[in-house]
């Protein structure tokens, strides 16, 4: 039974919409193209692939089983399937990482609409005297603007969740995201026409075996597996728990990984080729997206700018509903946990991160001098611990949790499979592989094998 006053999704499609609404957004555009870049491209994609594959849809299906069976959020559905067995770890990780990442993704967000708002008033349809990248370092550098449109971002986010999930993002989910997919292509097969398209695609394309020898693409890799999939923190676990009739989850999973990468690899054919066409270095950080887009914008000369609008203004909605299933995985538990309202939650919780995020935000600007892990900043600090250690850690727990903690007929029957080779092939993955492949990613990181 569902808990008291728990929403479900409307219909079979709900679901698969908020799963994939969640999956798309900054991660396959921003981070996908930033991360790719700075870990060498092409031989950093294919260990992606490998992670989204052998890792990453299998414990997919783990969070979509646990949810639907469990019926409440990334905690309370462990303490409901393993009544005070640790396993719940795995979901208190994860209402961390949600904090942690949101703090973040607030930030980035913010910036969107920004660039959003200058190509509304047209400020960007042609360079401003400082150039696209002077202006984009000026404005992250300025005391307080990007504070204020992380504000703007965040208020929105709560916005939605405050009202409820359900309500606030299945509708836009069904319009804006297929419009995502159709000008990122359309503007891949532009971005191709440039120039730079030989180097570009060999730089996504064809591996440089070598780079297979540096441990650090390894976690760079797993970490943005486990981030553009919204995975390893409870978000698909509680997405799950608002599903009421029968699905076949298998099929939701694969639509959901497959539409997810799909548009990686789309916005890394967009992007790359632009990099090298306008000399940009493809390592150039969180930036890469705000300096490179809006000179392909701008070469394409009259009516350029409306494909700028069109574009930040769909990367903020898709954005949006990642940010919202962010702050939905924080919420729900807390909903649950403390009896407090909807209402309440969302705006306690969403303010919340909202000040966590204050610092990642000021990183740029007047804390630009601070340095945590490694060289990186505040923002990218953040962004490594969460994604590169909360979300596959809470991912080996889930994996371990669904292949050992569940008896196998049980697991083959609640998550869909039944008793097929797909299904025993899954368990082998969650059992083994999965978990095996983690650890040992985590101890390359750390230096263990060099
Ligand atoms: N997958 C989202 C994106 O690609 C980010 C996200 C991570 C959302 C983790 C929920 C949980 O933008």
């Amino acid at each position: 039974m569902p808990e008291q006053g728990r929403e479900q999704w409307a219909s079979r499609l709900g679901f698969i919409l908020a799963a994939m609404g969640s999956a798309v957004g900054l991660g396959n555009v921003w981070r996908f193209s930033y991360v790719t870049g700075e870990n060498g491209g092409a031989a950093f994609l294919l260990i992606y692939l490998a992670c989204i594959i052998l890792i990453g849809i299998p414990i997919v299906m783990a969070e979509f089983t646990i949810g639907r069976k469990a019926q409440s959020d990334a905690v309370g559905s462990f303490e409901k399937l393993a009544p005070g067995k640790p396993w719940k770890a795995a979901g208190l990780m994860g209402v961390a990482a949600a904090f942690m990442i949101l703090s973040f993704y607030g930030v980035i967000a913010g910036w969107i609409v920004y660039y959003f708002i200058n190509y509304l008033t047209g400020n960007l349809w042609t360079a401003p005297a400082e150039g696209y990248e002077g202006f984009f370092v000026d404005f992250i550098t300025n005391p307080w603007h990007p504070l204020l449109w992380q504000f703007i971002f965040m208020a929105l986010t709560i916005a939605i969740v405050y009202v409820g999930v359900k309500k606030g993002i299945e509708r836009a989910n069904k319009i804006l995201m297929p419009l995502l997919g159709i000008l990122l292509v359309v503007l891949s097969i532009y971005s191709l026409t440039l120039g730079g398209a030989s180097e570009g695609l060999a730089f996504l394309f064809t591996p440089d075996w070598s780079a297979l020898g540096d441990p650090s693409i390894y976690i760079a890799a797993l970490g943005q597996a486990f981030f553009s999939l919204s995975l390893g923190m409870g978000a698909l676990i509680t997405y799950g728990g608002y599903l009421s009739q029968k699905e076949h989850l298998p099929g939701a999973a694969y639509s959901v990984a497959g539409l997810d990468t799909l548009f990686a690899i789309v916005a890394g054919v967009m992007i790359f080729p632009a990099v090298f066409a306008f000399g940009i270095e493809p390592d150039a950080g969180p930036g890469l997206v705000f300096m490179i887009m809006p000179d392909v914008f701008d070469s394409i000369g009259f009516g350029g700018g409306l494909f700028g609008l069109a574009f930040f203004f769909l990367l903020a909605a898709a954005a949006l509903t990642s940010a919202v299933s962010l702050l939905e995985v924080a919420v729900a538990y807390f909903i649950r946990k403390f009896s407090w309202s909807r209402k309440k939650a969302a705006f306690i919780i969403g303010g919340i991160i909202f000040l966590i995020g204050i610092p990642s935000s000021l990183g740029n600007g007047i804390l630009g001098n601070v340095t945590i892990i490694g060289d990186r900043g505040i923002l990218d600090s953040m962004d490594y611990v969460a994604s590169n250690i909360f979300l596959p850690l809470g991912g080996l727990i889930i994996a371990v949790f669904m292949g050992w903690g569940w008896k196998k007929a049980d697991a083959l029957r609640d998550s869909d499979f039944g008793d097929t080779v797909l299904g025993n092939l899954w368990l082998f993955l969650l059992r083994f592989l999965a978990p095996i492949a983690i650890f040992l990613i985590f101890l390359s990181s750390i230096g263990l094998f060099g």
